[in-house]
């Protein structure tokens, strides 16, 4: 199987780059060579039994060795995430629409060359709906998005539906809940505060909390996003018919659950977290829906999730230490 990772330097695509190596194969066919595509030159994952290549460049601009004639499954993460796609409406609209397009014309082309079209893996998210905090969404909710990258990634979606009715490619758009614990630094995604008040913690420092301690979200870790898009990658889809989009079975949460799971670990750990309120964050992400009812996905065979202390201790087998090194920090 010939696979592409486009967003393949970002925290998802190093983690997924890194278990395509260690497993070798992808729904139980041989993995033969993997195209890893992001602005800054990718790392290569270790330990890889098949040729790597690692291209730099831009997604709207998507250069052919990114998506090689052959190619089985696009995995296409490239994305301008929440905050950043609110705060700079230009680079939000180019990147996660005008990529998406780039990348239907590359699949496009395969196909008009004579290829089968590929597997594309979206990842869509959350942020795409709207609720309140007592909502659970049923799989058939519309999508209603309260910014500009849940509005981007929705149409980004449809277009990537169209294109599989078309043949052009054959897509599986995953709606991601926030995916705690990412490791090293905050980042630009509305979401971070998640993740920090986990990492932050755990390693000795403290960290803010921008929303109450009774505010709900739909999680998941990275390991079980991971098992999300492999498995949407070798799935059957004669099922899914027009609809190529799933709500995968996360887990619901209140951050004074979160905050019980880390002293759970590490007890007292979250005295570290200060609660300082932050009105654009919280504008953000309370209107994200905390549950899903995602039916659909188990029917599909989506991976249900696991408990909540098990997240946080995936985090330090995982990743702890090297955001540590990372950052500068002693054990
Ligand atoms: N992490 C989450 O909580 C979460 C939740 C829902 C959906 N998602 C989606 O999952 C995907 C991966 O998320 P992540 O957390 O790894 O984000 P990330 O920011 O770590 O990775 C996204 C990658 O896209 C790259 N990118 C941005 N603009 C690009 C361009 N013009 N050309 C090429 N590459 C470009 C970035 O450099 C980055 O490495 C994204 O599509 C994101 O929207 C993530």
């Amino acid at each position: 199987m010939k696979i592409s990772i486009l967003g393949g330097g970002g925290f998802l695509g190093r983690k997924l780059a890194a278990r395509l190596a260690s497993k070798g194969t992808l729904g139980g066919n041989e993995v033969t060579a993997l195209a890893l595509f992001d602005v800054v030159e990718p790392p290569k994952p270790t330990g890889a039994r098949f040729p790597v290549t690692a291209l730099a460049g831009d997604v709207v601009e998507l250069p052919e060795a990114a998506i090689p004639p052959g190619t089985d499954v696009v995995f296409h993460l490239a994305a301008v995430v929440s905050a950043q796609a609110e705060a700079d409406y230009d680079l939000g609209r180019r990147v996660n629409l005008r990529g998406t397009d780039a990348v239907v014309d590359a699949c496009r082309r395969l196909v008009t060359a004579g290829g089968k079209p590929p597997r594309v893996v979206f990842t869509s998210s959350v942020a795409s709906f709207s609720a309140t905090q007592t909502d659970t969404l049923p799989d058939d909710a519309r999508q209603v998005p309260g910014n500009s990258y849940g509005a981007q990634k929705a149409a980004a979606e449809l277009i990537l539906a169209d294109a599989s009715r078309r043949g052009f490619l054959d897509a599986v758009s995953i709606r991601l809940p926030t995916v705690i614990v990412r490791p090293g630094r905050p980042n630009k995604a509305a979401s971070s505060f998640f993740s920090a008040i986990v990492r932050e913690p755990l390693l000795g420092l403290d960290t803010e909390l921008p929303v109450g301690d009774d505010f709900a979200a739909w999680v998941c870790s990275p390991r079980r996003a991971v098992d999300w898009l492999l498995h949407a990658a070798a799935m059957d889809t004669t099922t899914m018919g027009l609809d190529r989009s799933v709500n995968p079975p996360g887990i619901s949460t209140t951050i004074a659950h979160l905050l019980q799971a880390l002293d759970e670990i590490q007890p007292g750990a979250s005295r570290h977290v200060q609660r300082v309120e932050d009105k654009a964050i919280a504008a953000i992400v309370g209107t994200w829906p905390p549950a899903f009812e995602t039916l659909h996905a188990r029917t599909l065979g989506f991976a249900m999730h696991e408990p909540l202390v098990d997240v946080i201790r995936a985090f330090i087998e995982d990743d702890l230490a090297a955001t540590r090194t990372e950052r500068g920090l002693s054990g």
